[in-house]
């Protein structure tokens, strides 16, 4: 029983009218892309920290350049993200202030830890790879300035995905040595990675709700199986393993088949209890408070500029 505020809002939806910042919304449909695109947002900042552990120690200063931009290219994700979900009538101080206080979601991914060179070639290949599959629908989703800011997140990704395989590429064709480097870190972050898409639709609670507002366009479980199918011949032309004994090619579904989920591992990582969860916090939490007097010097900078002008 929606009102006719509500109805109206519905079809325009149906439509496939982008929805702005001013125009009218039900406080639900505020408060769940509030919830989602801070997430978002928190993740791409949150993001940064496993793969700044291997900045100062990249293999070559190509690598290392490389490396720097794409770092560079996720906190920019994290301030378009942070702007969009200003549009919806919350400031980036109360987001922050949610994330230090340990409140507010960011990806599972993210609190894994990068134990080596290879762990950056599979973040770009699998995390970046699965960012992408997420986010290209988002680019379609229903809320104006969310879906533009995906726009050049996903090319930007792009770039970042291709980074990763490059340097996959590098190891498996390596010594023997380097390639069973790449396998391990396929073994440590296949699993991970396909948490990444979220719960099983059967236990996504948020799902039925986003995809009537256009906010989902595909579930998590269909995203999921995309990144499968996609990624399996990847790993072979590499010639390695996908760790999961129960891969098999499905010809009647025209899908990979694939083995069950860890969901204890995922809820748990959640919880606050991955292996990375409180250094994660505790880094950012420091690195806000560590800017405390720049950010009070620019404010002190934009008065002085102010009262000249007024004077
Ligand atoms: N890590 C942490 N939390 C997760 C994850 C995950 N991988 N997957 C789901 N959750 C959370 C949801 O945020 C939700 O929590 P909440 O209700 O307390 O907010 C809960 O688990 C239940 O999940 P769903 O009902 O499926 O939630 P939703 O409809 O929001 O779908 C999804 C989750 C698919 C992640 C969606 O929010 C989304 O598409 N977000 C945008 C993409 C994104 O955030 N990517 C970040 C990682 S990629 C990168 O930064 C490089």
């Amino acid at each position: 029983d929606m009102s006719e505020e509500e109805q109206a809002f519905q079809a325009r939806i149906d439509a496939g009218v982008k929805i702005e910042p001013k125009d009218w919304m039900p406080e639900a449909y505020r408060k769940t892309l509030i919830r989602q695109i801070s997430q978002h947002a928190h993740s791409e900042i949150v993001g940064q920290l496993p793969e700044g552990n291997w900045v100062t120690r990249a293999p070559t200063l190509k690598r290392k350049s490389i490396l720097l931009a794409k770092i560079q290219d996720e906190a920019g994700h994290g301030l378009y993200l942070y702007s969009a979900a200003e549009t919806l009538g919350v400031s980036r101080d109360e987001l922050l202030a949610a994330l230090h206080a340990g409140k507010a979601k960011y990806s599972s991914i993210f609190n894994y830890p990068t134990l080596t060179w290879a762990d950056i070639g599979a973040i770009g290949w699998l995390v970046d790879g699965s960012a992408i599959i997420n986010q290209i629908p988002l680019c379609r989703c229903s809320y104006g300035p969310y879906a533009r800011a995906m726009i050049r997140v996903c090319k930007e990704e792009s770039f970042h995905a291709r980074q990763g395989y490059d340097i996959m590429m590098k190891l498996a064709q390596g010594s023997p040595e380097q390639k069973a480097m790449a396998q391990d870190a396929l073994n440590r972050w296949w699993w991970p990675s396909l948490m990444m898409f979220g719960p099983s639709d059967a236990e996504s609670v948020n799902s039925a709700q986003s995809s009537a507002w256009r906010i989902k366009l595909f579930s998590n479980d269909e995203l999921r199986q995309r990144m499968v199918d996609q990624t399996v011949p990847q790993a072979e032309f590499l010639g390695l393993t996908i760790p999961d004994p129960d891969l098999k090619w499905n010809e009647e579904r025209g899908h990979y088949d694939f083995g069950e989920i860890d969901w204890e591992e995922f809820y748990n990582v959640l919880k606050g209890n991955g292996p990375c969860n409180k250094d994660r916090l505790r880094t950012r939490v420091k690195a806000y408070e560590d800017g405390a007097w720049f950010r009070e010097a620019l404010v002190a900078h934009a008065d002085k500029q102010a009262s000249r002008k007024a004077a």
